[in-house]
């Protein structure tokens, strides 16, 4: 899995110029800036990588600090940064175990790609998470409408019932510029981006929770009020690192993501245990989840999955939606789960301001995301009345 940030990772940046990075894709990093001489003494144990501005040193001398760094036998993964690479010093770094290359001029995108590149290469967790056993899963909706904002609600809200115990769960509603998961939850949306913004970067645990909003014993929100020019106002690095702090204060962290590409979303959904992508029983939304779901695929590193969810199973009374053997058939996969209809629950919840488990403890979509959310979180489910989650539309 790749990682959101670099928070807590020991970064040494060998020439003058690098330091702006901090400030840009080497954002949460702990910096240390230096000169030539410490490159050699530069050790796996106690630097995550290395950066050398080439073009800013001496071609001789940063060849022989390579060649020592490469006969330690424990050197730190090295991104040379320049445009004029002598022969020696490529030969140099090509007897490192792990080097890149990049070439100014470079974007932010370009420095994270390589530096995350090098750092999954070497299979190191960074140090935030190594500790956390916390989970995450992103909830994204293949058309609008779907039920994305309900089942991240229920999903948080089941969760933070089998956990039982205060600040468990986290819901993050990243529809920063006109969320509703805290309407729905009849909540107040503290996280101000006004405040919000200048504070990412000085971000703990204990500041975090000032922007959070108490929903129900074990579970929290994370949400912004209504402001259209949210999306501009928050860096990637500053949601990234949100997330990261909020994985690091809760078990669970549970995100309703906008359905439209953010800057942020790629690394998000890479970053997440879980990808869940509902859909209704209408072949536009089917063929949409389809899409999204090998886009998703496709984009991130191999072995990440997505799960559809076919929201909203209903009699076929009620019109000719397909069968769920159908759906699957236009999904081109099997469907993870399917949540029943229940549109007076889900009125009652959002009209009295809760998750539906709450006001219709009883209804089948609080039933189906039970059994959902046992299964993957493995708990043995008792026998269900009817053979698990609706498969076919009754
Ligand atoms: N299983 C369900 N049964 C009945 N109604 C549902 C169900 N799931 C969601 N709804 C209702 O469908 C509507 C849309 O749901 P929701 O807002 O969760 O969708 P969304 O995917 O988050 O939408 P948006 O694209 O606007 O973010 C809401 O009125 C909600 O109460
Ligand atoms: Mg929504």
């Amino acid at each position: 899995m790749t990682h959101w940030s670099l928070l807590g990772r020991r970064v040494l940046a060998v020439g003058p110029s690098l330091a702006p990075l901090a400030r840009g894709p080497l954002f949460g990093a702990a910096l240390e800036m230096a000169g030539v001489e410490r490159l050699a003494e530069a050790r796996a144990g106690a630097v995550d990588l290395v950066l050398v501005d080439v073009d800013s040193l001496d071609p001789a001398g940063l060849t022989a600090a390579l060649d020592a760094l490469a006969a330690s036998g424990a050197a730190p993964p090295v991104l040379l940064v320049g445009a004029r690479l002598p022969a020696a010093l490529v030969r140099a770094a090509m007897r490192l175990p792990q080097s890149d290359v990049l070439e100014p001029p470079h974007t932010d995108d370009q420095v994270r790609e390589a530096v995350f590149g090098l750092l999954d290469a070497v299979g190191a967790q960074p140090p935030a998470m190594a500790s956390s056993s916390s989970r995450c899963w992103s909830i994204v909706g293949a058309v609008g409408g779907a039920g994305a904002t309900t089942l991240s609600i229920e999903f948080a809200s089941a969760l933070a019932a089998r956990a039982n115990r205060e600040h468990a769960v986290c819901l993050i509603d990243l529809h920063l510029a006109d969320g509703s998961a805290a309407a729905y939850l009849g909540a107040t949306a503290a996280m101000g981006l006004a405040e919000f913004g200048p504070a990412a970067e000085r971000m703990d645990a204990a500041l975090l929770a000032a922007f959070t909003t108490p929903i129900a014993k074990g579970l929290d929100l994370l949400a912004c009020p209504r402001d259209p020019l949210a999306f501009e106002q928050i860096s990637k690095d500053a949601v990234l690192r949100i997330l990261e702090i909020a994985c690091e204060a809760y078990d669970f962290v549970v995100i309703d993501m906008p359905r439209h590409r953010r800057p942020w979303t790629l690394e998000v959904l890479g970053g997440s245990d879980e990808i869940f992508i509902v859909s209704e029983l209408t072949v536009p939304a089917l063929l949409a989840a389809r899409a999204l779901a090998s886009e998703v695929e496709a984009t991130l590193p191999v072995g990440v999955r997505t799960r559809v969810v076919l929201n909203r199973l209903a009699s076929r009374m009620f019109g000719p939606a397909p069968s769920v053997a159908e759906a699957e058939r236009a999904l081109e996969r099997k469907a993870e789960a399917g949540i029943s209809s229940d549109w007076e629950a889900a009125a009652a919840s959002v009209n009295l301001g809760g998750p539906i488990s709450q006001h219709r403890p009883k209804s089948k979509i609080v039933r189906d995301v039970a059994s959902l959310v046992d299964r993957l979180l493995g708990v043995q489910a008792p026998p269900a009345r009817r053979g698990g989650w609706p498969r076919k539309a009754a």
